[in-house]
């Protein structure tokens, strides 16, 4: 069962006081030996896919490259990120594979001419990738028609989801896949993101199904990302043994029909580098009206969109600068500087505003934002002209800058004014 503390003045053993001194706030931190420990956890699957979108950083992925994690992307920079972070283009399994429902022209030039893995969401994608390079492998990614997320916006399975091939339309893509010589050598299933044990189990009996319709030249299985996190006080942990065992049990059947070994790949983002990550932030006003009190932050939605966009709860700390751990609490609500109603971080899907029990703060004083690495920066924003933040990766002991905040020069950077005649 999880427990967050609502006061701290550290994270992993660096001062959070001497955090923000040193690089301004709002400021990610991250903790590299979380990561490295969530890494650990999933051991027992031969391979790990890191999902980066979660949390994109080159050093995130170099951190995660150097300890054996392949890498998932999908977008033309996404690869390039990967490039960048180290990746290698050439292995079995694929250190890269491009996931996406469709090409666009960098990313399907990328896929043809660096012979990055492609894993095809759509039919498009297989007529576009064979048109070009006819003979390679390819993974399909199906939707077994049915999702689950932690919400209804990151359900990514079922008939009104856009993701994946319609498990129904599977012969017709393998026909497709077939008359550009393509090789279906791989299968996927991404049912959503924070998906629940009960449905992940399901994708198991799906990924059997269709693998026996592919039929021998599947040699890798995928177990898509959604991997839940503990976010709120009491929260268990996925049994990730079970969920692991299910797996393997679906993958030994396929061997035993296939007659050859299959790879068991897990794609996860959110487990990886969900608790890992800090948001920073130091209260600018506190207000009280009616029965209300406001804990006003130097950091908004444009920093952290997952409350705004899925009513999403975070655990939050104070940094009380007297190092007192015991203040009195109240309930407060906790808000941005953004010019717009809804930026506040106590919200439930909907938009209701809450409140959070926290220890009574001043201004000048620090909260912080827990949980915050997967899905956090780089939801991130410029509304409000405001800079993209800082982020900090902690290693050792040792604070290290991995992104420097956005200045007003790299703001305005491509912004041009057009020469008008008046
Ligand atoms: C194809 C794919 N794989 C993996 C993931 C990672 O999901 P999560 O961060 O919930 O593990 C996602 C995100 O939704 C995804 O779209």
């Amino acid at each position: 069962m999880s427990t967050f503390p609502t006061s701290r003045t550290e994270i992993a053993g660096v001062s959070v006081a001497e955090l923000a001194r040193r690089f301004d706030t709002p400021v990610f931190v991250y903790d590299a030996a979380v990561i490295a420990r969530r890494l650990t956890d999933l051991v027992a699957f031969d391979h790990v896919r890191y999902a980066q979108k979660a949390c994109s950083n080159l050093a995130i992925l170099d951190l995660l490259r150097r300890q054996g994690a392949l890498v998932d992307a999908v977008s033309a920079f996404e690869m390039r990120r990967a490039l960048a972070a180290g990746y290698q283009i050439d292995g079995c399994p694929p250190p890269i594979v491009y996931t996406a429902d469709i090409f666009d022209a960098e990313s399907l030039d990328l896929c043809v001419d660096r012979s990055i893995h492609v894993n095809c969401g759509s039919t498009d994608m297989i007529e576009q990738f064979g048109g070009r390079a006819a003979g390679r492998e390819i993974t399909l990614r199906i939707n077994p028609g049915f999702g689950h997320g932690h919400n209804r916006k990151t359900n990514t399975g079922g008939k009104q989801s856009k993701h994946g091939i319609w498990h129904e339309q599977l012969a017709d893509c393998l026909e497709l896949a077939a008359r550009h010589r393509l090789i279906v050598s791989g299968l996927h299933m991404h049912i959503g993101s924070g998906a629940d044990l009960e449905h992940l189990r399901e994708v198991c009996s799906a990924m059997e199904r269709v693998a026996m319709e592919v039929g021998d030249s599947v040699h890798s299985i995928s177990t898509g990302g959604g991997l839940p996190v503990p976010y709120r006080e009491g929260d268990d942990r996925v049994d990730l043994n079970a969920y692991y065992m299910l797996w393997d049990d679906t993958r030994k059947r396929l061997e035993s029909q296939f007659g050859h070994p299959v790879r068991l790949e897990t794609e996860p983002g959110r487990y990886l580098v969900a608790e890992s990550g800090f948001l920073i932030a130091e209260i600018r006003a506190v207000k009280r009206q009616a029965d209300n009190v406001f804990y006003l932050l130097d950091a908004g939605f444009n920093n952290l969109a997952r409350p705004i966009i899925y009513g999403a709860y975070h655990p939050m700390s104070i940094v009380p600068s007297d190092g007192d751990m015991n203040r009195p609490e109240q309930d407060v609500i906790v808000g941005g500087p953004l010019c717009e109603s809804g930026d506040i971080f106590t919200q439930e899907e909907g938009g209701y505003v809450v409140t959070r029990r926290l220890p009574e703060a001043a201004v000048g004083e620090f909260l912080v934002v827990e949980c915050a690495g997967a899905y956090g920066f780089v939801m991130g924003s410029n509304y409000n002209s405001r800079p993209l933040a800082a982020e900090v990766l902690i290693h050792d002991g040792r604070a290290h800058l991995i992104r420097a905040r956005e200045t007003f020069e790299d703001l305005i950077r491509g912004e041009v004014i057009p020469e008008c005649s008046t």
